[in-house]
C-alpha cells in the first residue's frame, strides 16, 4: 500500500493518518471466507475502539460486518454511522447506569461484564436477552496491558461464578442467552485461539445444561494479530478459523449448545494494517545519540510509548542504500515520546522530510490525546486511488471548545 505521499501531505498536511479502503476491503474478506467455509451462522463484528471514524465503520458495515461498540460514545459513533440496531453489540466494563440505559435505549446486543452490572440494569429494566462475559481463566495479548482474560484481568465474570448470574437472570425472567469472552489483543497464535474457545464451550456446557436454556450466539471476541515488525509471523487466519470451528462444532454438540451464532469482534485485524501516519521531520539533533525528531509524537500514536510496540518506519523519497542509526522522536516534553529506538534509516534525511509510521490503522488515531497543546491530526480514507478528507484536523482554536 503506498500511496503520492507528496500530494497528500501538500493537501491535507502533517501529521495525517491515512486508510486505505481497499486494505480494509481485503481483511474482512479474507476474515470471513476463512470462517465461511466452516460454519454457516457466523458474523463478523468490527470493534470499534480500534478506529471509531465513521467512514471506516461504514466501509465495513457495506461489506456486511455488524459493530461492537464499549462505551455510549462508540454507540453513537456507529448509530450516526447508520448502523442498525440489530447489527450492534455492546461490550462494556463497569458500566454505569448511564451507560446501561443508553444500551437498552438503543437495542444493540450486549454482554455484560458481571452480575452486578445485570442488577444495574434491572433497576433500569429487565432485558428479553442477557449475555455475560465470562473470564475463562486464560489470556494472551502482545503486552500486559492488552491481556484481558486471566487472573488479573479485571473483565468478565470468573467462570468458576458464572452460573450465579445466569441463573438470576432466568429468575428475573430473562428468556435469551448468549455467551462471551475476550482473552487478548495481538495475538498472532492460532492454536491458542481454539484452546479458548474449547474452554468457553465447556465452561457454557456446564452453565446451559444447568439453565435448561442454549445461547442464541456464542461471542468469542476479538484480538486477531497483525504482524508489525518482519520478524512477526503473521497469524494464519485459515488455520486459525479451521482450529476455532473444529472446537466449536464439537463442543456444541458434546456440551448440547444447540446451534449457535459464532461471533467474533475483530478490531487491529480489520483495520490495522490499512493505516499509516505521514509525518515531517522537525529537527535533527546529533546528540548523545541521533535524533530525528518529527510532527507526530506519543500525543498522536500512543502505541510506542504506552507498550513499547514497534511501528516500521519508512522514508518514503530517501534511498536506504546508505543508513545510519537514529531514534525518531515527537516534540511532547516527556522522554517516553520516543516513537522508535535505534533504527537504521537513510543517512541523508533532512529537516521537511516525510516519515512513515506503519501500521497505524488499529489504535492510532483513536487513542491520540491534545497533550501538550497539540490538536490532533487530520484523517483521510484513500477510495477508488482517490483521498477523501474524513476528519478535519483540529485547531489551536479547538481546544478552546470546552472551557468555561
Ligand atoms: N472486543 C472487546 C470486548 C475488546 O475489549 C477488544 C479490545 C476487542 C473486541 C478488539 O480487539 P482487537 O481485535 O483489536 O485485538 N490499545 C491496544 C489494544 C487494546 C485492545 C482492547 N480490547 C493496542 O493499541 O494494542
Amino acid at each position: 500500500m503506498n500511496h503520492n505521499y507528496k500530494e497528500l501531505a501538500k493537501e491535507f498536511g502533517t501529521p495525517l493518518y491515512i486508510y486505505d479502503q481497499k486494505q480494509i476491503e481485503e481483511n474482512y474478506h479474507r476474515l470471513r471466507s476463512a470462517f465461511d467455509k466452516h460454519y454457516e451462522k457466523f458474523s463478523i463484528h468490527y470493534a470499534v475502539k480500534a478506529n471509531p471514524n465513521p467512514a471506516v465503520i461504514k466501509v465495513l458495515i457495506g461489506l456486511g460486518s455488524g459493530v461492537d461498540c464499549s462505551s455510549p460514545g462508540e454507540l453513537e459513533h456507529a448509530l450516526r454511522a447508520g448502523v442498525p440496531a440489530s447489527k450492534i453489540l455492546y461490550t462494556g466494563n463497569y458500566e454505569s447506569p448511564e451507560d446501561l440505559t443508553k444500551v437498552l435505549e438503543s437495542g444493540a446486543k450486549f454482554n455484560l461484564d458481571d452480575l452486578n452490572s445485570f442488577k444495574r440494569m434491572i433497576s433500569i429494566k429487565t432485558p428479553e436477552r442477557v449475555s455475560f462475559r465470562i473470564n475463562p481463566g486464560m489470556g494472551k495479548g502482545s503486552h500486559e496491558a492488552v491481556v484481558t482474560g486471566g487472573t488479573d484481568a479485571k473483565f468478565g465474570i470468573p467462570y468458576e461464578k458464572a452460573i450465579e448470574a445466569y441463573q438470576f437472570a432466568k429468575e428475573q425472567g430473562v428468556t435469551k442467552f448468549g455467551i462471551h469472552m475476550m482473552t487478548g489483543s495481538n495475538n498472532l497464535e492460532p492454536f491458542f485461539f481454539a484452546e479458548a474457545v474449547e474452554k468457553l464451550l465447556t465452561i457454557g456446557g456446564g452453565i446451559f445444561k444447568e439453565l435448561g436454556f442454549t445461547p442464541d450466539y456464542i461471542d468469542i471476541g476479538g484480538g486477531f494479530g497483525i504482524p508489525y515488525h518482519e520478524e512477526d509471523v503473521p497469524l494464519d487466519v485459515e488455520l486459525m478459523a479451521e482450529l476455532i470451528c473444529d472446537k466449536f462444532k464439537e463442543g456444541i454438540v458434546k456440551h448440547e449448545l444447540g446451534e449457535p451464532e459464532l461471533l467474533v469482534e475483530p478490531g487491529r485485524y480489520l483495520v490495522g494494517n490499512a493505516g499509516v501516519l505521514l509525518s515531517k521531520v522537525t529537527g535533527l539533533k546529533d546528540s548523545y545519540r541521533q535524533f530525528i525528531g518529527i510532527d507526530a509524537g506519543m500525543n498522536t500514536l500512543m502505541r510506542p510509548s504506552l507498550y513499547g510496540a514497534i511501528h516500521r518506519v519508512e522514508v518514503p523519497y530517501r534511498s536506504s542504500e546508505n543508513t545510519r542509526l537514529v531514534s525518531i522522536c515527537g516534540q511532547v516534553c516527556e522522554n517516553a515520546d520516543i516513537l522508535a529506538h535505534n533504527i537504521l534509516l537513510p543517512e541523508d534525511i533532512e529537516e521537511g522530510d516525510l516519515i512513515l509510521l506503519r501500521d497505524a490503522g488499529a489504535y492510532g488515531f483513536a487513542m491520540s490525546s491534545v497533550y501538550n497543546g497539540r490538536p490532533r491530526p487530520a484523517e483521510v480514507l484513500i477510495e477508488n486511488g482517490k483521498a477523501r478528507l474524513i476528519r478535519r484536523r483540529e485547531k489551536i482554536d479547538d481546544l478552546f471548545n470546552f472551557y468555561v
